[in-house]
């Protein structure tokens, strides 16, 4: 079953109360969100495995550590989880980008991929997936969905404010997925937004409101 991570690190809450808050402008919102996902990327790669090289000092030869096994991938779900992408690339600036786009089926509310492009690599990259929301899990199901048709056998999701709606949807569709968030909110409401939340983090993000 796949594990939930709660990054409970002060400079993301601290920030995070800023994302929440309903008087923060687009341009602080759009900043914090890039800083709190430069934030969780150093979070997410504590585990990322190293190797040994010969390096030369000015003083000396010397075994140092560098990053080994599987390059990354970076997903955001088109909008939102744009806003999260250039500060996770700040601390992984090698990592591709690929692009999962969905809308919702107005008959049967289901997502819909309309857009996907991937690394041409896609089964030896491990895949970061972000959105800043995971409200009902619909859409974060259905992009891992894309991805895993397209190959991807190593996927981590990431986002901003979880409900546990949401994680559940996740664990029973995809329990080889870990999902890393800042903060697990209390339930949705009767209009799909998460409470308390930050509101819509698309239209925060670009100002479309
Ligand atoms: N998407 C958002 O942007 N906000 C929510 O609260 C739920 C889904």
């Amino acid at each position: 079953m796949g594990k939930v991570y709660v990054f409970d690190h002060p400079l993301i809450q601290h920030k995070l109360t800023f994302i929440r808050d309903k008087e923060t402008g687009t341009k602080e919102f759009r900043e914090l969100v890039d800083e709190v996902a430069t934030l969780m990327a150093f979070e997410i790669t504590r585990d990322l495995p190293l190797e040994d090289i010969d390096v030369e000092t000015p003083v000396s030869n010397a075994k140092a550590k560098t990053l080994a096994g599987k390059k990354l991938g970076i997903v955001p779900i088109l909008r939102a989880g744009l806003g999260m992408v250039d500060g996770i690339l700040k601390l992984i600036p090698a990592a591709k980008v690929g692009h999962v786009g969905l809308y919702r089926d107005p008959e049967t509310l289901k997502p819909i991929e309309y857009y996907v492009k991937l690394p041409s690599d896609v089964e030896e990259r491990d895949f970061i997936l972000v959105d800043p929301m995971l409200a009902t899990g619909g859409s974060a199901v259905e992009a891992i969905n894309s991805l895993k048709k397209r190959g991807a056998v190593s996927i981590k999701f990431m986002c901003l404010v979880a409900c546990p709606e949401g994680v559940d949807a996740i664990k029973e569709a995809h329990p080889d997925v870990d999902i890393f968030i800042a903060a697990l909110d209390e339930k949705l409401n009767e209009k799909g937004y998460i409470v308390p939340g930050l509101g819509d983090a698309g239209d925060r993000l670009y100002g479309t409101k």
